[in-house]
């Protein structure tokens, strides 16, 4: 394959896992959303979510403050809403009304589940030790939901710059991982 250098700062576009997730949470009695890309599965059961969450963000200080949120997994027919929900803050817009999205109340945790997304993981923090150095929590998934009907969730992949990749085919090979 020939190959060409490749900018540093587009590195990310590369490697970032997805799914885009929209997060949930619940301060001072006002839920909020924030789309979220940069995450990853850090162990099997409990189930251990690290996630970067700028501290400019207002679900920052809501995730400091409550230490609970809910990872909600959105798919394409949501993107418009992903976008639109990462493009302004819970501190000025109340993103459930600005979107039409329904939230449902959750079962362990404060924060909402989003009805619309085909499965929702109701999370508490779990590690706070690199979110000064990294904005880096570790969240544990405490409680999973997951709607049946949807077979093949065409979920959402950020390439960067409002570009997305969508999932399509699942294929089945032997293996020995879980
Ligand atoms: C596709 C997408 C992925 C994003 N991923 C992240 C992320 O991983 N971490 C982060 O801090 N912000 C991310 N953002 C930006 C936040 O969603 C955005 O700053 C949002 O306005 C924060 O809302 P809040 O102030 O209500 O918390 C992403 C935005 C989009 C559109």
């Amino acid at each position: 394959m020939k190959k060409k250098t490749f900018p540093l700062a587009k590195a990310y576009t590369l490697l970032e896992p997805g799914p885009v997730v929209l997060i949930t949470t619940s301060h001072k009695g006002m839920p909020n959303i924030m789309s979220q890309s940069w995450h990853t599965m850090m162990e099997f059961e409990p189930p251990l979510v690290g996630c970067v969450i700028s501290g400019r963000n207002h679900s920052f200080d809501a995730l400091k403050a409550t230490r609970e949120c809910v990872i909600n997994i959105p798919t394409v027919e949501l993107a418009k809403q992903v976008v639109a929900i990462g493009n302004c803050s819970g501190r000025k817009v109340d993103k459930f009304k600005r979107t039409g999205l329904t939230a449902v109340e959750a079962s362990l945790v404060q924060a909402p589940l989003i009805a619309k997304c085909y499965a929702n993981l109701e999370c508490r923090v779990a590690d706070t030790r690199l979110v000064n150095s990294y904005n880096f929590f570790i969240l544990e998934v405490i409680k999973a939901w997951i709607a049946p009907a949807v077979k093949s969730p065409k979920t959402l992949h950020h390439r960067g710059k409002g570009e997305f990749m969508v999932a399509g085919e699942t294929i089945k090979l032997p293996s020995h991982m879980k």
